[in-house]
């Protein structure tokens, strides 16, 4: 995990933003790949998987219930399963750090072993909410006691064989739907979820790839029904992870807003359940241009070409909330520095993330000089118009890594360098960020 002392670092741009960049992988599928990977007999071989601390986090975690996980020379991830079913007995408690993907997750696997396990993490995890998983797993047979209020420190305790549920999600998320697909793994029968809202879809498509049988139907509403049957046998695969698309959205935004910039990002996952941020900042008057379109291990991907850009304000859509529900703090960056107003809502879900990312990005807009309303659901945000912001505060990055790196954009477009008290949370999801940032022009003090 990240040191205990505090890094922080200061960010402007004295000229435009130039140059060609990779971001690391992406962090949905990298989690996936390892726990699917664990369960599959034989080798599976991962590339390109994440390297940062959420990962790491989960790879630990499979590891101490029997996987077998390593990094060979070559940078390519070799993992030998356990099969289906074939989970031991943690012998300490899991240390999840900052990470509700590995969190909620895990504890789906968990539900349907029989096996007992302890979740802990850190003070900004241990705050969310873990009862919309405690609620379906409690339905599946598993047994948990949780902290007050449903939340970490936590403990798991699995029935084998679990039983199966037809559950239709109360809240849009991807990790609550995983968590059940997961846990169904493992229980003899069909486990179906029931999805109002489309979230993003790397589980039902990895699990399609290692072999489970699972099916989606949509019924006449435009719910999505996903079904699986447990019991099942896992294949190893090769798995080859495109870049994040949540972490390609920092250098994307913030060559639309430093004046005279042209960046590419390549090789960045582009599945509709999650690049809905492009959309919109186009519909803002973006240009962004997907170049060389290609399909890599089954997810498709392009090269992202952005070139400043002057936008307007708009009225953010709410169809697509899920798609780009981590990419809101950096569009409202984005927002504060377009033409006009722009409404966000239907945003209640960023209140339960790594912080409060309503409050916390209202609070640290207003104090770099933004014009923000906050709402119960969303902002209101009236932009300079592409003018600078004041800028010069110092933000707290409260243990939420875009919370550091959607400042550290908004830096670069401000009159006076911005301080985040700490890039630490950073390396959660995007190791080297700030020498990605300063190789494309930033200037990072
Ligand atoms: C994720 C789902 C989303 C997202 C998170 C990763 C996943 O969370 O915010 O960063 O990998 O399934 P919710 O399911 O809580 O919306």
């Amino acid at each position: 995990m990240h040191g205990p002392h505090p890094s922080p670092a200061r960010f402007s741009a004295p000229g435009p933003l130039r140059g060609t960049t990779g971001v690391p992988g992406d962090k949905s599928i990298s989690h996936r790949s390892l726990m699917l990977s664990a369960l599959a007999i034989g080798e599976s071989r991962v590339e390109g998987l994440l390297e940062g601390e959420d990962v790491l986090a989960t790879a630990a975690a499979m590891r101490a219930m029997g996987a077998t996980i390593e990094r060979g020379a070559d940078d390519a991830w070799r993992i030998h399963g356990v099969g289906v079913g074939g989970l031991l007995q943690p012998q300490g408690a899991l240390d999840m750090g900052n990470s509700g993907t590995s969190t909620r997750l895990l504890m789906g696997l968990v539900a349907s072993h029989a096996i007992t396990a302890t979740f802990t993490g850190d003070a900004s995890l241990s705050k969310r909410p873990m009862g919309r998983v405690i609620e379906p797993l409690g339905l599946m047979g598993a047994e948990i006691s949780a902290s007050p209020g449903g939340r970490l420190p936590l403990m798991v305790r699995g029935l084998c064989p679990a039983v199966p549920i037809d559950y239709r999600l109360p809240v849009a998320s991807a990790q609550v739907k995983s968590a059940i697909l997961l846990a169904g793994l493992n229980t003899p029968g069909i486990t179906r979820v029931v999805e109002p809202i489309a979230t993003r879809d790397h589980s039902e498509r990895m699990l399609r790839g290692f072999g489970a049988e699972l099916t989606v139907e949509e019924d006449g509403a435009g719910a999505r029904l996903i079904s699986i049957r447990g019991e099942a046998d896992l294949r190893p695969q090769h798995i080859v992870v495109p870049g994040d698309p949540s972490s390609a959205a920092f250098p994307v935004v913030a060559a639309l807003l430093v004046p005279g910039s042209e960046v590419t990002v390549t090789n960045v996952g582009l599945n509709p359940t999650r690049a809905a941020l492009f959309d919109v900042l186009r519909m803002m008057g973006g240009d962004i241009v997907f170049a060389n379109q290609r399909e890599v291990g089954g997810e498709p991907v392009a090269d992202i070409v952005v070139r400043h850009s002057v936008l307007k304000g708009i009225e953010t859509p709410v169809e697509t909330v899920a798609s780009m529900v981590d990419e809101y703090p950096i569009l409202f960056v984005a927002a504060a520095l377009a033409e006009g107003r722009t409404v966000a809502r239907g945003l209640e879900e960023l209140r339960v993330k790594e912080s409060d990312r309503i409050a916390v990005m209202a609070e640290g807009l207003r104090a770099i000089g933004a014009r923000v309303e906050e709402l119960e659901d969303g902002l209101i945000i009236d932009g300079t118009g592409g003018d600078k912001l004041p800028g010069g505060a110092t933000i707290a990055a409260r243990l939420d890594h875009r919370i550091a790196m959607s400042f550290a954009v908004a830096g670069l477009v401000s009159s006076a360098p911005v301080t985040i008290d700490d890039m630490g949370p950073v390396a959660t999801s995007f190791p080297g960020f700030t020498g990605l940032m300063t190789a494309l022009g930033a200037e990072v003090a």
